[in-house]
């Protein structure tokens, strides 16, 4: 099945397309604008906006909303990551965290789909923790995040990065859906 995803983020759909391509689902980009309600639940804004898009796109496809979770900073950014990384990027967090014992963090990821007769949310979790400086490349918050069991961040090691992401992680249970 040849499915559409609905997103502005570039980042986001070439790691999208080439992950799903290892479950054979090709996928094809389309940029519509969803304004996004306010909530701290990823998967309620992924699919608040599959539905309010439903009205615009009519094929299957999907949405994703993403953010990066802090534990000592009770969540933050979560859900506002997008425009918390505009407004002080990563050197704004690496301050955030400069005085706190814990640097636990994790990424969430929530896709809601429509697969022409069925919706669907699915999230994918990567836990981690924040580097003490920005290492390596990589988009948004990668050259701060080191996934658990690497000393590497995703900026650093796309590979890792590629094999473990919480994208990765929600992206495997979109293609399980789709192929039953
Ligand atoms: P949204 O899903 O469009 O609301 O954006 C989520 C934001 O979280 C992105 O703009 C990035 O700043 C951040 N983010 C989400 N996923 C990743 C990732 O894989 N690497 C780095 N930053 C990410």
């Amino acid at each position: 099945m040849k499915l559409t995803f609905v997103t502005g983020n570039t980042h986001k759909f070439r790691e999208a397309e080439r992950i799903l391509k290892e479950y054979n689902v090709i996928i094809g980009r389309k940029d519509v604008n969803c304004e996004e309600i306010r909530s701290e639940s990823c998967e309620e804004i992924a699919l608040t906006c599959l539905r309010l898009l439903r009205r615009k796109v009519n094929k299957p496809f999907f949405v994703e909303d993403s953010g990066l979770f802090i534990n000592a900073l009770n969540g933050f950014p979560g859900t506002l990551s997008s425009w918390v990384f505009k407004k002080i990027g990563n050197g704004g967090i690496l301050e955030l965290l400069r005085e706190k014992q814990s640097r636990d963090a994790y990424f969430l990821s929530a896709i809601a789909a429509w697969d022409g007769g069925r919706e669907k949310v699915l999230t994918g979790k990567v836990d981690g923790h924040i580097s003490l400086e920005l290492r390596g490349k990589g988009f948004g918050y990668d050259p701060i995040f080191i996934p658990a069991g690497s000393d590497k961040t995703f900026g650093e090691d796309e590979k890792v990065k590629f094999l473990c992401s919480h994208r990765r992680n929600s992206l495997r249970k979109l293609a399980e859906w789709i192929g039953r």
